[in-house]
């Protein structure tokens, strides 16, 4: 059976630290600006590697969020891209949200406008709006519940079945919650990311053909997911070794294949290639390998260490969000992290 975590999963860090001398000097000096301004470092599972091992937490969209949500200082710089700071802002008007550079967009949010959304709204009255939260702050504001990918199918299953679901912006997490809630009303928004929508179903079909005792491990944005379920199907490959998992779903998957399987396995992971550090760091001695090397997301590598340390120093760039929108943009975040495990990052 393949399976999607519901949870979110985060790693507290600084996760590199292995004692001072290991440390080198420019993240000394970031964690030393981080807690002289009592700032969190919050930092996607797509971050450089080196950023990873900087922040405090590393962790999926929806575990960030919540900790965004509930953190206690007072800055929140957040290393991931602008929608993810744009969250944060949202669940923390009065704090200072910081990302080290704003240029960092997102491809799969630039796929849906404020205006498609209302135009979208006006044809389907009634029907209830679930966002992914890789969107703008103005359409989570037109938006009945936001969800993850760790969370898009239990979104879906709590809603009315008599109610008509408009699902944004993409369409290959969109297929997934169709595929497995079985339900028929729901729309989905033609949108994709660049980076998953190009890890494909041939280069998956081959690595699988040449690996048939290794795992899969599929973000659910992939253009292969229909495909890694299709050899699943059609008995081509073990159906208890294909997981459609959100990239924290991926790392408490690690785990469990190394206790199950023992450190000799292989798995082959579609989605954006800086999440195999942190399943390397959680299952080491397990053989990760990308299904296709080059899904770099460019955006995602925007943030470095330079400008992290410009961004403690200089304290930019700061995150905005104006009031009207935020407050509407909130219920709908908000909806979607008190459904199940309210608070909790696991
Ligand atoms: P997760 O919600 O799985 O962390 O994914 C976020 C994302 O941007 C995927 O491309
Ligand atoms: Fe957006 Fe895709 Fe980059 Fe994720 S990997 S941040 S969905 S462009």
């Amino acid at each position: 059976m393949a399976t999607m975590t519901s949870a979110g999963h985060v790693t507290d860090g600084p996760t590199g630290f292995t004692g001072v001398d290991a440390t080198p000097e420019w993240a000394q000096e970031i964690r030393r600006l981080a807690r002289e301004r009592n700032a969190t470092i919050l930092a996607h599972n797509y971050q450089l590697p080196e950023i990873q091992d900087v922040a405090d937490h590393v962790g999926d969209s929806l575990a960030l969020s919540r900790i965004a949500a509930e953190a206690p200082e007072d800055t929140i710089v957040f290393c991931g891209v602008h929608f993810m700071a744009e969250t944060a802002k949202i669940l923390s008007p009065d704090k200072t949200v910081l990302i080290p550079d704003q240029r960092a967009g997102c491809s799969l949010a630039d796929s849906v406008s404020a205006d498609e959304l209302r135009a979208w709204k006006a044809e389907h009255p009634g029907a209830v709006v679930v966002s992914y939260v890789n969107t703008t702050a103005a359409v989570k504001a037109l938006t009945d519940i936001c969800c993850t990918s760790s969370n898009a199918v239990d979104v879906v299953a709590s809603i009315d079945p008599e109610r008509e679901v408009l699902f944004l912006p993409d369409q290959f997490l969109g297929a997934h919650v169709k595929r497995v809630t079985g339900r028929e009303n729901i729309h989905i928004w033609a949108g994709e990311c660049h980076v998953h929508a190009g890890i494909n179903g041939d280069e998956l079909t081959e690595q699988a053909h040449r690996n048939p005792d290794a795992d899969l491990f599929v973000h659910p944005e992939c253009g292969c997911a229909t495909s890694a379920l299709y050899l699943a199907g059609a008995g081509a490959f073990p159906a208890d070794r294909v997981h459609i998992l959100s990239t924290g779903g991926m790392v408490d998957a690690a785990k469990a294949v190394r206790t199950e399987r023992g450190g000799s396995s292989r798995v082959l992971v579609a989605t954006e290639i800086g999440m195999l550090h942190q399943l390397r760091r959680a299952a080491p001695g397990i053989d990760f390998q990308a299904v296709n090397d080059r899904a770099s997301c460019k955006y995602m590598k925007m943030i470095t260490p330079a400008a992290l340390l410009r961004c403690l120093t200089d304290n930019r760039d700061e995150v905005h969000v104006d009031a009207d929108t935020a407050a509407l943009a909130r219920e709908s975040v908000r909806r979607m992290i008190s459904l199940g495990n309210p608070g909790g990052g696991e």
